[in-house]
Formats: structure tokens, C-alpha cells, sequence
């Protein structure tokens, strides 16, 4: 009896005691190339995925129209294709990041393109909140509700064919600038904070 009490007093000071010392010592995981947790995947993505489809917006308050998708794409291109990538051009960034940055016009499974099998108000609820530890900004003050719905919009549609406009803003990498003509839409003001 007394070696069994003796057993789970010394497991309850043990544990906590071993447990102080891997964390104290330098030994979680925090470069971005150290191997991920057990169940880090699963402990960070189920309460995500709860949250988003409790409070996205169910509903699309702007049309895929053609001057939605051009200023979704040059919106893409100033604050999303350094880490998401562009056409047949992944982001080096985006893949020395953790977690690795989903590049948004790559085809995978099914001919989905991106997250263009994600409903946009899903796409919209993470560019407007961001997620957490992940690298991926919150845009609620640096986009108005438009521009972020504009972008979320082009995502969502990232599967179909898009306007020429909106795919020179997609194509031209990043250290080109993108020549513009008259008949694109100008870019609303950003919120002032
Ligand atoms: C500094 C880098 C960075 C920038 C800039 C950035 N993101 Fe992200 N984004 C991330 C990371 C990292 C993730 C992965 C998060 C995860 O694994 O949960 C992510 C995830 C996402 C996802 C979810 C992808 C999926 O497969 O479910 C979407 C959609 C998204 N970002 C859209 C955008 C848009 C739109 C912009 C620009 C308005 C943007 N991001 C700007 C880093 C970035």
C-alpha cells in the first residue's frame, strides 16, 4: 500500500517536473523546419473549422462580375501573392513557412484550383479574421468589406475561366509591374484606422 502510495505521489511530481524541463530547455518545436507536434494538425484545424462555420457569412453580397474579379486579382497581387503564390509560380516565402502556405492557383484534386472549393463566405471569414499563429493576416482593418469579398470572390472562381485583366494581374510575377489600362476599375480608398 505504502510502495503504491509512494508510486503516485513520485508519477505526480514526475511528470510535471519532466514536462517543465522539455519546455524550459529549448526542446518544442519553434523553427519553422522542426517537426510538427502530435496532433498539431488536428488540435489547431477541428476548433478552426468549428469556429468558421459557425460565423462566416452565408450569404454573397457582390456578383462574380468582370470588375469584381480585376480588382480581386490586383487586390491579390498587392497583399496575397508574396505568400500565396501566382500562376505556375509558387512563393518561395509560402514554403519556408509553418505551416506551408497553400498556394492558391495551383490545381489539385478534382480540378479544384486553390480554395475554389470553398464556399466564398468561408474564404472571406479568413481573410477578414485571419488564423492565428499560422502566418496568415487578419484584413478587417487593411481592406475594406468590398475588397475582401472582391478577392474571396475571384478565389472562389479560381476554377472557371477569368477575365484577361484579372489574369495579367494573376501572371506577371512580382517583380514586374503590371501595365494598366484606362478601363480598369479604380481601387476603392482603405479604411482609415
Ligand atoms: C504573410 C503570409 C500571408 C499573406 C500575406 C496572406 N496569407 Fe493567406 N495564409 C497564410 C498561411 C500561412 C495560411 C495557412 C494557414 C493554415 O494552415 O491554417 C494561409 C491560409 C489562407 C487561406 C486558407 C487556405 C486553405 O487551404 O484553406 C486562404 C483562403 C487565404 N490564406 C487567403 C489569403 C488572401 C486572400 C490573402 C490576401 C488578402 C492572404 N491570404 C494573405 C499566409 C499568408
Amino acid at each position: 500500500m505504502f510502495r503504491l502510495l509512494f508510486g503516485i505521489i513520485i508519477g505526480i511530481l514526475l511528470c510535471p517536473i519532466l514536462g517543465y524541463l522539455w519546455f524550459t530547455r529549448g526542446n518544442p518545436p519553434v523553427a519553422v523546419a522542426d517537426p510538427p507536434l502530435p496532433f498539431e494538425r488536428q488540435i489547431t484545424h477541428i476548433p478552426l473549422h468549428a469556429r468558421i462555420h459557425r460565423d462566416m457569412p452565408k450569404t454573397v453580397p457582390i456578383q462574380a462580375t468582370a470588375d469584381n474579379l480585376i480588382a480581386g486579382a490586383q487586390i491579390y497581387r498587392e497583399e496575397c501573392a508574396f505568400c500565396h503564390g501566382i500562376y505556375a509560380n509558387p512563393s518561395a516565402v509560402g514554403a519556408n513557412m509553418f505551416p506551408h502556405v497553400p498556394q492558391l492557383w495551383e490545381k489539385h484534386h478534382n480540378d479544384v484550383v486553390g480554395v475554389s472549393d470553398d464556399p466564398a463566405g468561408e474564404t472571406y471569414w479568413k481573410v477578414a479574421n485571419g488564423i492565428r499563429l499560422t502566418g496568415m493576416p487578419a484584413y478587417n482593418r487593411i481592406l475594406t468589406e468590398t475588397q475582401m469579398w472582391q478577392v474571396s470572390v475571384l478565389l472562389a472562381n479560381a476554377d472557371k475561366p477569368l477575365p484577361p485583366e484579372a489574369l495579367n494581374f494573376l501572371k506577371t510575377p512580382l517583380s514586374y509591374e503590371v501595365p494598366t489600362t484606362a478601363s480598369l476599375p479604380s481601387m476603392p480608398p482603405k479604411p482609415t484606422r
